[in-house]
């Protein structure tokens, strides 16, 4: 037992240079611990919300409310409680706050303070945090696959593309660090290849080039030429992933591709997309169609989830009773885990644990919004989920987490990368 015996919260700015919420934890033995809240712009709406001002000034986003509703009101509840009672400290939040879309303190209030307690109990344990998370839910730390943007599109880059990332995985190296140096290699092939066609229009939110094609698969095409020119062969070493992001431009059933002007129902979206698996080597798909499309879900994961990743976010937004949900309608078979959709780490964890069970795999994953905080990292390798989801391979928010695994494979080694192993049920570990 060591009791919390302070927590105060202030306002910082996040990657996007938005207002955002940092929590301080202290412990009346001297340990210490500090999150911060990130956030997202293409949010699923059954997620918790962000408590922000309102109003014209900061646009709106101002957190001023929930930093003053934090130190007044969250501050003396968890006082005196134990920092290891991870659970307990979660449920008094949610106790504060019952609403299911956590309204009233917000979920990036809570989910600050709720990883500001993990971290300050792992700094009373003397643990790097993988190693309390790993100790603390009975978990082997893994370093995870990553799944890193290249381009940028969605509500990241104005639009410019419908489909939000186009993304790679190198399920091949042999190790975290050499799959930093073949991404590294993809990244600037792509932005090379880029800008001697003039079609370079800059970073997108996330860190991947922000790109001016004339259609979605100009994207997928120039993907591969960028895997090939760094010296790869595309679908072996190196695969692509794609988080469609359909709730951005689908609805009711309904999906409009801007950047080709191409109006599509379910069943021809289902077309599109099985035509870019078998045309492109395309392992993972994240929320092919919208949150609203069910049926959508079902029919894209009955044909294609035993050869494909099929991730819900949006879908999901890391709600354990939605995921138990889906698993019985097998509408995906796989989870993207973001702490803030849900609000708290127990929440998340919930989560984590009833999609494992189930046998589907977890992507932890950042938001477009972020800062230098790396607890995600820590999350995907202490609890050895497999996989992570940051962004791309350039601006420091993004870096901080990549290189934060780095650190780790100093200790854990670099034999300890879940590599292609987290690829269940997908062509690339069955060739
Ligand atoms: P976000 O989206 O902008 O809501 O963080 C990231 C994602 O869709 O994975
Ligand atoms: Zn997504």
């Amino acid at each position: 037992m060591s009791s919390i015996s302070s927590l105060h919260a202030r306002r910082i700015w996040d990657s996007r240079g938005n207002p955002t919420i940092e929590v301080d934890i202290t412990t009346e033995n001297g340990g210490f611990g500090r999150a911060v809240a990130p956030a997202g712009a293409s949010r699923g709406s059954r997620e918790a919300i962000d408590l922000r001002d309102g109003g014209t000034f900061l646009r709106g986003k101002n957190v001023s409310k929930a930093i003053s509703s934090l130190n007044n009101i969250v501050a003396p509840k968890i006082c005196g409680m134990d920092v290891f009672a991870q659970n307990e400290v979660d449920a008094a939040l949610i106790a504060l706050d019952p609403s299911p879309l956590k309204e009233v303190i917000g979920g990036n209030s809570m989910v600050a303070v709720s990883l500001a307690v993990l971290h300050a109990a792992a700094h009373v344990a003397d643990k790097p945090l993988y190693q309390y998370i790993a100790q603390h839910y009975n978990r082997i730390p893994i370093l995870p696959l990553p799944e890193i943007q290249i381009f940028g599109g969605g509500a990241h880059a104005g639009r410019r593309t419908d489909i939000q990332d186009f993304m790679v995985m190198v399920p091949g190296a042999s190790s975290f660090d050499e799959m930093m140096e073949i991404t590294s290699e993809v990244y600037f092939a792509a932005g090379d290849i880029l800008a001697q066609r003039g079609q370079l229009a800059g970073i997108a939110d996330e860190g991947g080039w922000w790109p001016n094609f004339d259609s979605n698969e100009h994207a997928l095409e120039t993907l591969v030429m960028a895997i090939e020119k760094a010296g790869e062969k595309p679908g072996d070493k190196v695969v692509i992933s794609l988080d469609v992001a359909a709730s951005e431009f689908g609805k009711a059933g309904q999906y409009h591709l801007a950047l080709e002007d191409r109006k599509m129902n379910t069943e021809q979206m289902i077309a599109m997309l099985g035509k870019w698996c078998l045309d492109y080597p395309i392992v993972s798909i994240e929320d092919p169609l919208s949150e609203d499309d069910t049926d959508g879900m079902i029919a894209f994961t009955k044909i294609f989830g035993d050869k494909l990743q099929i991730i819900g976010d949006d879908y999901l937004v890391t709600n354990a009773k939605l995921v138990e949900q889906a698993i019985a309608e097998k509408a995906c078979n796989a989870v993207l885990l973001k702490v803030n959709q849900i609000g708290t780490v127990s929440e998340a964890m919930r989560t984590f644990f009833e999609a494992e069970e189930a046998g589907w795999q977890v992507v932890v994953s950042a938001r477009s919004g972020e800062t230098e905080d790396v607890s995600i990292s820590h999350i995907a390798t202490g609890l050895g989920a497999g996989q992570l989801k940051v962004g791309s391979f350039q601006r420091s928010e993004r870096m901080a987490k990549w290189n934060e695994c780095l650190r780790m494979q100093d200790t854990l080694g670099a034999a300890q990368y879940a590599a292609g192993s987290s690829l269940k049920n997908t062509w690339w570990q069955q060739n």
